[in-house]
């Protein structure tokens, strides 16, 4: 017979359980409240809605000669300044650049030790931050590493370049959610002239299983370029005020302005037809640096490398990915990826995954290696929310780029399953979609929720063909990525049954539209998030949206479960799908599945005791 204080502290105990689930459910009701529909209402019926033929389906380039591409500072005053996260929000990445980049047949770098990395910085601003001399007016100082990188074309007619000083400097033990004000430069050059003005920016909240706090705004926004089009997302996307930015590749299409793009010509080979390889113009990532100063010198941008950054060059183009290598910093150490191809960050309770499609991605290779620690690793009570994001789509019902990285899903897709990725963000096709949630081409209540989001505004128009439109099925020859395999297959099941293409909307795909713009997630809690895609046409201060719907996490239901990875379900073609079907049949991964579910229950248990606890008694915890 339990003790009087035994049957005391279990009523104590339930009492707070009650009160964790009256609590919890209000907050759900608020979050579902306003008519927004819900993951939890789909699979939704596809929807299409059709390009707006009275809008301009693309836009020039905006030119360097205009005054938003030029320097934001003299010489030798930093430039081009911008901000990334890096593994967790105690920790900022400052970059810039210093010094003239340099274009024609004689180029002589810059020395990358001859000017100092340095950034100043505190919690206040600093009432002489104009003044020359700054020791003294902020508290604390951090050094970095600087670097220089050229892009080299060994063929007559074609240009070369060197860039600026480009630096890179991290910030250390900075405080959550909290307003830092920096100088960044050189404090050497006499009467300050080396140093940037003074800026500031907000760190993200802290990732901790005490309190779950979230960004107040990811933007997301993939192949934005830099047109007319691309000049109206950003301004867009920045009224929306976000605290964090993620580009999902293809940045700033430095590719394309002296060849396609600037002389509005249709394709590389009808231009150039003799020319031994595609010449990048890379003053145009400076013009492009420049345009997005406002908002990266405040606010922090995340990046992944697209098809547009490969930029092969020397020899035969052996060399690629210079200028997206040197030019951002990613928290590529900190995560253990230690390659600027994938990593990952957390910013309060998500955890994203940046996962790189133009390096190995096959189950024998470093990437999957790390993805699997990584995944291993996250710990939900920190970081409820799980975010991928690469730059081509899995999921995709538009004739472009369709299938065309079919063999990424192959190798990857079971794996991101099984860890209960809730949410995938892509771009490569230029054209916005949602996807109902599926899995292995089968709808999936536990699959993540894909989105294409590759409409910012490039300069290769937007995409408004459907694979499933008369006539507009793609051919084996299509679609063929720049770097990687081609693993196209015909459907197993379904309406599609042994084609390549549905002949209407696939039931995977929720809605789907040809027009720019941008996306913004508002997570709510550690069920419930907010997104948003927001149309450039669409007028500001209206509540007019092109898409918005709370997805919504079920962990209990689907965190960790059994992959359903079998057979039965399998679209694979009739050689098999290597790595869906070796998950399927792992006895290793099964028996960290189990664990998984043993060790979720026992957590979710031990969770509703803390929580009661610290509802009823008191604790640090006491904000969850
Ligand atoms: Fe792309």
């Amino acid at each position: 017979m339990a003790s009087p204080t035994a049957a005391g502290d279990l009523r104590f105990l339930l009492v707070g359980v009650l009160v964790v689930m009256v609590v919890g459910s209000r907050l759900v009701r608020r979050a579902d409240g306003g008519g927004i529909p819900t993951t939890l209402e789909g699979p939704f019926a596809p929807a299409t809605l059709a390009f707006d033929r009275a809008l301009r389906q693309g836009s020039d380039d905006v030119p360097l000669t205009d005054p938003r591409l030029a320097p934001r500072a003299r010489p030798p005053a930093p430039e081009q300044i911008a901000l990334a996260a890096s593994s967790d929000a105690t920790s900022v990445w400052v970059s810039w650049i210093t010094g003239a980049a340099q274009v024609g047949s004689h180029l002589t770098p810059l020395d990358p030790s001859a000017v100092r990395s340095e950034v100043w910085y505190g919690e206040s601003p600093s009432p002489t931050a104009s003044a020359g001399d700054i020791s003294g007016h902020y508290p604390h100082v951090e050094r970095g590493k600087a670097e220089v990188y050229s892009q080299l074309y060994p063929y007559p007619g074609l240009l070369n370049y060197t860039s600026g000083v480009i630096h890179h400097v991290r910030l250390r033990g900075l405080r959550p959610v909290t307003r830092y004000y920096y100088r960044c430069g050189d404090s050497s050059v006499h009467g300050g002239a080396g140093l940037s003005d003074e800026l500031s920016f907000e760190t993200l909240p802290s990732s901790s299983s005490c309190s779950a706090a979230y960004p107040r705004r990811v933007a997301v926004v993939g192949d934005l370029g830099l047109t007319g089009n691309s000049t109206s997302t950003v301004e867009h996307l920045a009224r929306n005020d976000p605290s964090l930015v993620v580009v999902v590749g293809d940045m700033a299409y430095a590719n394309q302005y002296r060849t396609t793009g600037g002389r509005g010509a249709p394709c590389f080979s009808c231009s150039f037809p003799d020319a031994p390889l595609r010449e990048s113009y890379q003053p145009r990532w400076d013009g492009w640096g420049r345009f997005m100063e406002p908002l990266t010198s405040r606010i922090p941008m995340m990046v992944i490398e697209g098809n547009h950054e490969i930029e092969p060059q020397g020899q035969g183009g052996v060399v690629t990915f210079a200028s997206y290598m040197s030019r951002f910093a990613v928290p590529s150490e900190e995560s253990g990826s230690n390659t600027k191809f994938y990593y990952s960050f957390n910013a309060g309770g998500i955890h994203f995954i940046m996962l790189g499609a133009y390096v190995d991605y096959n189950r024998t290779g470093a990437q999957y290696s790390w993805l699997e620690k990584d995944l291993r690793k996250i710990d939900r009570r920190a970081t409820p929310w799980v975010v991928a994001a690469w730059h081509p789509p899995w999921y995709n019902s538009y004739s472009s780029h369709y299938q065309e990285f079919e063999c990424m899903r192959q190798a990857m897709e079971g794996l991101l399953y099984q860890h209960g990725v809730d949410i995938v963000l892509s771009g490569h096709v230029h054209a916005y979609e949602r996807m109902n949630r599926v899995f292995n081409y089968t709808l999936d209540p536990c699959g993540p929720v894909y989105i294409t989001i590759g409409d910012g505004g490039n300069i290769e128009k937007i995409d408004i063909d459907h694979a499933d439109d008369p006539g507009k099925c793609p051919g084996p020859g299509d679609n063929h990525p720049e770097i990687g395999g081609v693993c196209h297959l015909n459907f197993t099941s379904g309406p599609a049954k042994g084609k390549f293409c549905w002949e209407k909307q696939p039931d995977w795909s929720a809605f789907r539209e040809s027009s720019f713009g941008h996306g913004i997630l508002e997570v709510v809690n550690s069920t419930y998030a907010l997104w948003t895609w927001h149309r450039n046409q669409d007028a500001y201060g209206d509540d007019s949206v092109g898409d918005q719907i709370y997805v919504v996490r079920q962990p209990d239901k689907c965190l960790l479960q059994t992959t359903r990875a079998s057979s039965d379900k399998n679209n694979c073609p009739s050689q098999g799908c290597p790595s869906l079907v070796s998950n399927s049949g792992s006895g290793a991964q099964k028996d960290m599945i189990r664990s998984g579910h043993l060790i979720w229950n026992a957590s979710l248990v031990i969770w509703m005791i803390l929580i009661s606890t610290v509802f009823l008694k008191g604790n640090p915890c006491s904000n969850f």
